[in-house]
């Protein structure tokens, strides 16, 4: 039996997987997490969490050597900082993919045919005072930018083309094996498309690259969507591109600073909002929370992790 420390409150069945053979000290019901850290710190060698793993509690651990972490994004997660301690790093990739094109293409619907305006609108009973509401606009032959295509960019984008959209991507590098038009530069991309679609990781590298000039290039008649990370556009930037018209329209599955959504940002009509669900169904949830559990039981029955994440691949 190894101890296992439960940084944030995980899904019961990740909980009794795994206090089936292991114990787990829950540091989320602590009052004091300096003493309660203090108090177990020297026997803890595996944690999960829900994305976050600062450097200041790796290095509280001594012994500690595997953090299974929810989710495929782990930003919140210093796998730099872990793996430089021999510590290896699990997410939860794949088993969220279609989930996640969904909601994406799910913005892009409704987004394009203003479906939430729209619905207010209906909703306040404006329709019989005011008449029809304008136009919308069709997804076929309109072109989408995938910044990020990768497990989940190209689930998107293979799902957009069955609604006859047009594909092209951004990343670090041309994929030899994808079709889809390649553009080296983000802004080039944007003024290319109808549709921006942010997919890719968050963190530093990433951190504010969908700024104005991006925006603006997309334009008045653009629809900017997030699925990645708020990190990845500046939000100011955003707020005021569509508050001037500057850009037509935005989805945004995330934010800078959650689970606060500006009120700036919330007032806007031309926006569609969602409080980060792009993975949320019980179905792929579930299936998130079993490798959660089963990269920490997989590694102390001592047949190594199922999914470490790039910086700890070597790590056994
Ligand atoms: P992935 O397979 O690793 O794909 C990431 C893509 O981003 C790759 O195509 C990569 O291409 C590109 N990329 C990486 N760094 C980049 C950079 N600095 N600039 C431009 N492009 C870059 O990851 P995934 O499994 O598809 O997940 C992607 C992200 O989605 C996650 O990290 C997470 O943040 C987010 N996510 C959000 C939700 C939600 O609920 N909203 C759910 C799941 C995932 P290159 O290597 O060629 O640059
Ligand atoms: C997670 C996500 O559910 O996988 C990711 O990167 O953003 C979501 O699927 C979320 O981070 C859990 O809090």
């Amino acid at each position: 039996m190894t101890d296992i420390l439960l940084v944030s409150n995980m899904m019961p069945h990740i909980q009794e997987a795994l206090a089936a053979k292991h114990a787990l000290h829950r540091l989320y019901e602590a009052e004091d997490r300096q003493v309660f850290l203090a108090s177990v710190a020297n026997r803890i060698e595996g944690v999960a969490t829900m994305g976050k793993a600062d450097a200041g509690l790796i290095d509280v651990l001594p012994n500690l050597k595997i953090i299974s972490s929810f989710g495929v994004g782990y930003d919140g997660v210093n796998a730099t900082h872990a793996a430089s301690r021999n510590i290896v790093v699990t997410n939860t990739p794949d088993v969220l993919n279609d989930d996640v094109a969904n909601i994406a293409v799910t913005f892009v619907l409704t987004c394009s045919r203003r479906f939430s305006e729209w619905e207010r609108f209906a909703r306040a009973g404006l329709w019989e005072n005011e008449g029809d509401p304008p136009l919308a606009r069709a997804i076929n032959g309109r072109k989408v930018g995938i910044l990020g295509l990768g497990r989940i960019g190209k689930d998107i984008a293979r799902k957009l083309e069955v609604f006859g959209c047009l594909i092209g991507y951004h990343g670090r590098s041309r994929q030899s094996d994808q079709s889809y038009e390649f553009y080296d530069d983000l802004t080039e991309m944007a003024r290319d498309c109808d549709f921006l679609i942010a997919i890719c990781p968050g963190g530093e590298a990433t951190r504010g690259i969908v700024n104005r000039q991006v925006l603006e290039a997309l334009g008045p008649d653009g629809t900017f969507i997030n699925v990645a990370r708020g990190s990845v556009h500046d939000e100011d930037a955003l707020i005021e591109a569509l508050a001037s018209g500057k850009l037509g329209h935005a989805g945004l599955d995330v934010f800078a600073a959650e689970p606060k959504i500006p009120e700036r940002l919330r007032r806007l009509d031309n926006v569609t909002l969602q409080p980060h669900q792009g993975s949320a169904t019980i179905e792929t949830r579930r299936a998130m929370g079993d490798l959660v559990a089963n990269n920490l039981l997989s590694y102390f029955a001592g047949n190594g992790t199922i999914t470490p994440v790039a910086e700890c691949a070597g790590i056994t």
